[in-house]
């Protein structure tokens, strides 16, 4: 919880202008009887980001994302989209916004093209001149190309999930909005999806992804927040959320005991494996220490070790992968795709 008040003391001294925001929430809460949903959040994703919204199964994340889209009304607090207040100037926010939400609906017995065009018509800012256009490049840009005359009932569920996407791109969007978009996709399909984003947001569109599966979406964000039960739990640049976490130490070594003992000398407490055996052929260990920023340079501790007599056999310094971070934050383990 101190590590919650941290990062919330850090947002508020890095004083983020409101109309910087694509999306910027007080309090926001959601109920469903004595359940809450979503619990008092303070979502702040800066234009321009890429922004990763995540957490387990069931925390909270589309219950969000239904009523930052008035899909949903809050019961408490409030929602601002591209500096609209929502629900009571969406009309103004929302067609600047494309949002993929779980399990699209399509009409099976028509075209993917077919559902496409559909959904253009219905978008009444749409120039109707240009729709055969807008249809063929949104199936393009999602590699439906090929399936555009396929009935939609004849997809398979990524096939779905990329015509879903193709449909939140039919116009230039200012604000993204996917909820699990990789949800079904295999490993290719899931990479496409990773550049597919990469491609909008270079274009300038803020993409806010929501995923439980943290390492789908880690390597394309720039922010992330990260739920729990309905809670916020961190939210932040990478950066910031990486580098809370203290740096470590990591060596492996046939001396261990000597290390230990030089690294105590430099101040370091080896708190790692110590005595693991890593390698059961060697008599190799791994340890692990905490590193102050104040503290010894990495350099320094090696050229220490080596003048005990330590043999170094890799050495490393390094923060604690995100993950790491997200399993302690959220005190549990998260999805890892592979
Ligand atoms: N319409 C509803 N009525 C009652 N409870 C609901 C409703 N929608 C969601 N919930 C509950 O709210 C909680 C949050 O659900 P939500 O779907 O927002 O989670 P999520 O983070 O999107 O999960 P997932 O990763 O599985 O998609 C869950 O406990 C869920 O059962
Ligand atoms: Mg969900």
């Amino acid at each position: 919880m101190t590590e919650t008040a941290t990062l919330a003391d850090e947002a508020d001294e890095a004083d983020i202008d409101p109309a910087d925001l694509a999306i910027a929430t007080t309090g926001l809460t959601k109920r469903f009887g004595h359940q809450t949903a979503v619990n008092g959040i303070d979502l702040a994703v800066p234009r321009g980001s890429v922004f990763g919204f995540l957490g387990p199964n069931g925390s909270g994340k589309t219950t969000t994302i239904r009523v930052l889209l008035g899909l949903a009304a809050a019961t408490g607090g409030s929602a601002r989209l591209l500096g609209h207040d929502v629900p009571t100037e969406l009309a103004q926010a929302l067609p600047r916004v494309g949002a993929l939400i779980e399990g699209p609906a399509f009409y099976p017995f028509l075209s993917g093209a077919d559902n496409l065009r559909r959904l253009d018509s219905a978008d009444r800012y749409a120039d109707p001149a240009t729709r055969d256009q807008r249809v063929a490049r949104a199936l393009e840009r999602v590699g439906l190309t090929h399936a555009a005359k396929k009935k939609a009932r004849a997809y398979s569920l990524g096939m779905k999930q990329r015509l879903g996407i193709a449909a939140a791109l039919l116009t230039p969007r200012d604000l993204l909005v996917l909820d699990e978009p990789t949800n079904g996709l295999d490993p290719q399909g899931t990479r496409e999806v990773r550049s597919l984003i990469r491609a909008v947001a270079a274009e300038g569109t803020t993409v806010f992804v929501s995923s439980h599966l943290l390492a789908e979406v880690a390597q394309i964000c720039t922010h992330a927040a990260v739920m729990h039960v309905g809670s916020l739990v961190a939210q932040g640049s990478l950066d910031d959320l990486r580098g809370t976490g203290a740096r470590v130490v990591r060596i492996t070594t046939p001396d261990g005991d000597l290390c230990r003992v030089e690294l105590a000398r430099l101040g370091l407490e080896a708190t790692g494996p110590v005595g693991e055996v890593t390698e059961p052929t060697t008599d190799e260990v791994a340890v692990e220490a905490p590193l102050a920023d104040d503290g010894p340079a990495a350099e320094d501790i090696v050229a220490a070790l080596v003048r005990a007599g330590v043999r170094v056999r890799s050495f490393d310094v390094d923060r604690p992968s995100l993950e790491d971070r997200f399993v302690a934050l959220t005190g549990e383990g998260f999805d890892v795709a592979r």
